[in-house]
């Protein structure tokens, strides 16, 4: 029995098909145990800036009896990772400075992997920024929402160059034609409106509210 992910991991996992996957900032180690035990993944290494971080992921790579398969390597972002020992990395549950940071140090140190599957926490938009400064285009840029929150999920493939407005920086490459993106908006819409009526005078929300309200007048779903 594969070990069982929660919603966001599911996800995260159900976008990668590679041979060889390096998870960064892996801490538990349960996307990597899933992906090599499912066939998502042939092998995988799974990293991570904490050491103490890291031996939660050792102790269930070896409960799993994958040891052979799947290695634990301790460093920062792809440092501990070379171009020829993975064709997909992912990166979950970072902020999207950090995740940011990790993609362009990667990219001046001349690192470079065929997909990236990146899930930011927050500021998913200087996540789609750094891939403007790379080899890489966005071929899925969409959501998941666990326990009330919601996770951007983008995915990247060697090859282009990607060009975004700031809406698509913002809201996703393809926010014009996702019916998930006009409902959670209007969704979120409805929830500041609510807000402001009882206190109009929240700049911060009304800037909001009209920011969305300009990008669902540009949907075209
Ligand atoms: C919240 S956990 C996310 C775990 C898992 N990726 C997930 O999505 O469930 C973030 C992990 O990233 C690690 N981390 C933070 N900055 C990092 C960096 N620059 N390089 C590698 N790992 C990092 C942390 O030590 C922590 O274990």
């Amino acid at each position: 029995m594969p070990i069982r992910l929660d919603r966001r991991l599911n996800a995260i996992a159900s976008l990668v098909l590679g041979k060889k996957v390096c998870d960064v900032g892996s801490d538990h180690g349960k996307l990597v145990c899933y992906l090599v035990q499912t066939g998502r993944a042939e092998s995988a290494i799974a990293t991570d800036i904490s050491a103490q971080s890291l031996r939660k992921a050792e102790r269930l790579i070896a409960d799993c009896g994958l040891s052979d398969l799947i290695s634990v390597r301790v460093g920062d972002g792809l440092n501990p990772v070379e171009c020829d020992e993975a064709d997909t990395v992912v990166i979950a549950g970072l902020g999207g400075d950090v995740m940011a940071g990790i993609l362009q140090r990667g990219r001046e140190s001349g690192k470079d992997f065929e997909y990236y599957i990146l899930s930011p926490n927050t500021h998913a938009e200087r996540v789609r920024a750094e891939i403007c400064n790379t080899n890489h285009t966005i071929v899925y840029d969409g959501r998941v929402e666990q326990a009330g929150k919601v996770y951007p999920l983008i995915k990247t493939m060697r090859g282009g160059k990607e060009k975004l407005d700031g809406k698509q920086l913002r809201y996703g490459k393809f926010f014009r034609e996702d019916e998930e993106f006009k409902a959670a908006a209007v969704r979120e819409l409805d929830k500041l409106e609510a807000m402001l009526a009882s206190n109009p005078e929240a700049v911060n929300l009304a800037r909001r509210a009209e920011e969305l309200r300009e990008a669902l007048s540009e949907v075209v779903v």
